[in-house]
């Protein structure tokens, strides 16, 4: 069978092509854009928000995908490929790859102000014609970019929980993964998958992770990617479960369990903006309190990490109370 090899992108993959990363020196995220992005200035300042994106929107139409985004879309030929990305640019769409999930949205397409999580009024919209205050969409409300802003929701958070899930290799492309809930997606890669992180800057946490660093920018470290990809796959390592080159022994298996339960109740619990919880460590798992309901996505999300949710205890008198075992 074709093996799954899952990348998750971020802005790092486009720097080659012109587009800027977020953070660190030169990064996008200055205060004053960081405002200029927010629902806030959407707000109070319409058009200094949609000329914000107007101008990231003229600027993707000038810039042309690089070698990082083809030999993505040429191992089509070889494996099963599935990208998520974070980048609201269409540069892998470019080149032709055909599984691409947009976390944050698309700078390509628009949607309405009144009703932004309705697919219904998600269309394509020419990159290089301004969107201005007036504008409507079929709602009548104001035309937007279809993007996430900060504190907006990432829907499709579970269709990328399951491609993750499915993942034979597992390659992280240029993010600092310090986003919530992107960043929630590290706890859903299987254990037997083999993980690379391509990234020219330090990465200590995801080498911490069992990670392999591929020290490059993008379209380097993708050429040496492939043909270590290729020559695991000549040599049947891809087949095996063994964790980053070394059999994981069972006791190591069980702390890494673990330590990503907690962290991944903490981020499930976190990015549905739980404010009050409580989690307790109990001889054969975890004991958790909310102060609201559980929402079906973060039960959902839950059920996917920790196939058994125990002892559901029901609706207490803050919220809802479960344990989760090992
Ligand atoms: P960041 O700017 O946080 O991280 C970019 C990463 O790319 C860093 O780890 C860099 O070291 C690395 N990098 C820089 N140049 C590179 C190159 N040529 N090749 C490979 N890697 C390189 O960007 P993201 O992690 O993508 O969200 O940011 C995540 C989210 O934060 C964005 O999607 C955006 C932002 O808030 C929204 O707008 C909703």
């Amino acid at each position: 069978m074709m093996k799954h090899i899952v990348f998750l992108t971020g802005a790092g993959i486009s720097a080659e092509s012109g587009l800027s990363t977020f953070r660190g020196k030169d990064g996008l995220w200055t205060k004053d854009n960081e405002y200029l992005a927010s629902l806030e200035c959407l707000e109070r300042e319409p058009q200094r928000f949609l000329d914000f994106y107007n101008k990231r929107r003229e600027q993707l139409a000038t810039v042309e995908p690089n070698r990082a985004h083809q030999i993505i879309a040429e191992m089509e030929q070889y494996y099963k490929v599935s990208i998520i990305t974070q980048n609201v640019d269409n540069l892998h769409e470019r080149v032709g790859s055909t599984h691409i999930l947009h976390l944050h949205g698309e700078l390509t397409k628009v949607c309405a102000s009144g009703d932004r999580y309705n697919e219904k009024y998600v269309k394509e919209y020419p990159l290089t014609t301004p969107i201005k205050v007036g504008d409507l969409a079929d709602d009548e409300s104001q035309l937007r970019p279809y993007i996430v802003t900060f504190g907006e929701n990432v829907t499709n958070l579970l269709d990328a929980v399951n491609i993750v899930k499915q993942a034979d290799v597992f390659v992280v492309i240029g993010t600092s993964l310090v986003v919530y809930p992107a960043s929630l997606l590290l706890d859903y890669v299987p254990r037997r998958a083999k993980r690379f992180i391509i990234d020219p800057n330090e990465v200590l946490s995801f080498e911490e992770l069992g990670y392999s660093h591929i020290r490059s920018k993008a379209s380097d470290g993708m050429e040496e990617l492939f043909e270590i990809i290729d020559q695991m796959d000549i040599m049947g390592e891809l087949d095996d479960c063994s964790y980053n080159g070394h059999q994981v022994s069972d006791s190591i298996a069980h702390s890494v369990d673990i330590w990503q339960m907690t962290d991944a109740i903490r981020t499930v619990v976190e990015a549905n903006h739980y404010s009050a919880w409580d989690i307790r460590q109990t001889s054969s798992g975890f004991r958790v309190e909310l102060n609201e309901r559980l929402s079906d996505d973060a039960s959902c999300l839950l059920c996917g990490q920790f196939p058994l949710i125990a002892d559901y205890e029901g609706e207490g008198s803050h919220g809802t109370i479960f344990s989760l075992y090992s």
